[in-house]
């Protein structure tokens, strides 16, 4: 069994290290996209305070398609260049939204959400294979460390897709 260790307490630069850790551990030796993406989605949830929401939507039929997440139920099709999904799939940049109802395309899937970021998954020979999508019900939760670390983190689960 696989123990995730408590890293909420600790300032932002440690938890991400910590995370980055613990998913290049929990996803070493495994192949299957879908477990690993679960497990990511899961650890980031379960680590990570104060979301409502992470996981993944896919690159499927040049539409973004709900994968593996934590939270509640969430819209399955995302049209590439909609909502903050789709513009940070369009754009391959990281969108860091500090209040959604201020981001006129925002769909809201999870009325509780109030700040987002979405990290594009873009894989060794530069094909979009999604994105990492991690929802807040706080206000501007999410800053550059934030960022960062969700980077870093989306940089070890492409290299799994
Ligand atoms: N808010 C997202 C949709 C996905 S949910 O947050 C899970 C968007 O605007 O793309």
């Amino acid at each position: 069994m696989f123990a995730a260790s408590d890293l909420s307490a600790l300032p932002k630069e440690e938890l991400y290290r910590g995370l980055s850790a613990q998913l290049s551990a929990l996803i070493e030796g495994e192949t299957d996209p879908v477990a690993n993406m679960a497990n990511c989605a899961s650890l980031i949830f379960n680590s990570v305070p104060r979301l409502n929401w992470a996981g993944f939507y896919l690159l499927k039929g040049g539409e973004l398609v709900l994968g593996p997440f934590q939270g509640q139920p969430a819209c399955v099709r995302i049209e590439i260049g909609r909502g903050v999904c789709g513009t940070a799939a369009e754009k391959r940049t990281t969108v860091r939204i500090a209040d959604v109802t201020k981001f006129p395309d925002h769909i809201a899937c999870d009325s509780a959400s109030r700040s987002e970021i979405v990290v594009p998954l873009v894989s060794a020979d530069s094909h979009l294979l999604g994105v990492l999508d991690v929802d807040s019900p706080e206000l501007d939760r999410f800053d550059a460390e934030d960022e960062a670390g969700f980077r870093a983190i989306g940089k070890i689960i492409a290299a799994k897709l």
